[in-house]
């Protein structure tokens, strides 16, 4: 069973106010970059997978996408997903991707932002987005970086007291698994991952790779936005778009 931290009110209502939902997608910094991985879509058949309150899904109506299916496993998130649109072209569900199926040969674009990172069993969601996909079709999505998810424990940045340099503590990269954090509330359950099993499922699954970044801020995002420096210790997106053959 998933845990469902999203419909526990605290958190809900700290994630609320977080700028990526209040000012949509242009609160989130690494959207930019997401969005220069996606095809046209105009009359793209769009899936949205961990859809959030459908900022993505709306995104992808106004750009001229044919039909969106935007699915969350939170009634709450769903509950203002609902709330925040008025288009019958965008079908939002309530379902776990853990044990989802899709249809064959449906969609032209599967798109998830930071959701897998929750999932245990990425492996056979990642085969039904292949199946699902048409041939040419486009996967992108984002997750929590390896780097950022591989410390066992909180791992604040550190800071050395005779340098003043600043570092990240990774301990145990290569042991992936449960990572337990505490984020708005305590005991919210992520998935580690290394950076080869991201690209080695995507490869065995049947796609091409076309894009892979380890998001940063530009100097003039810098200039603007200091406390995004510390992005430059240790990246904590990682964006990846790919193509199936
Ligand atoms: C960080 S939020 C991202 C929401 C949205 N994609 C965005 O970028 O604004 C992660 C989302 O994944 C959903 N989620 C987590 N585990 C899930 C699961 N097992 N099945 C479906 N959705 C899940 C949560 O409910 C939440 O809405």
């Amino acid at each position: 069973m998933s845990q469902n931290v999203y419909d526990q009110s605290e958190f809900f209502e700290n994630y609320v106010k977080l700028d990526r939902q209040t000012k949509g997608l242009d609160g989130a910094p690494e959207w930019p970059r997401l969005r220069e991985m996606l095809p046209t879509l105009k009359e793209a058949q769009v899936l949205d997978l961990g859809c959030g309150f459908g900022w993505f899904s709306r995104f992808a109506r106004s750009g001229g996408a044919a039909r969106v299916r935007g699915i969350d496993l939170s009634e709450k998130m769903l509950e203002k997903a609902h709330s925040m649109t008025a288009d019958d072209g965008i079908a939002y569900e309530q379902a776990d991707l853990e044990n989802l199926t899709l249809p064959d040969d449906e969609y032209d674009v599967v798109y998830s932002s930071l959701t897998f990172h929750y999932l245990t069993n990425l492996p056979s969601l990642v085969a039904e987005i292949s199946r699902s996909l048409k041939r040419g079709g486009r996967f992108v999505f984002s997750v929590e970086h390896p780097l950022f998810t591989a410390p066992t424990t909180p791992s604040l940045v550190v800071v050395d007291e005779d340098t003043g340099r600043k570092a990240w503590q990774v301990d145990a990269y290569q042991q992936e698994g449960l990572r337990t954090r505490s984020w708005f509330v305590e005991g919210v359950h992520k998935q580690h991952r290394t950076m080869s099993t991201y690209i080695n499922l995507l490869l065995s699954s049947g796609f091409r790779l076309t894009d892979f970044v380890e998001w940063c801020p530009s100097q003039e995002e810098l200039k603007s936005n200091p406390g995004w420096d510390v992005e430059l210790i240790r990246p904590t997106f990682l964006l990846v778009g790919a193509v199936k053959d």
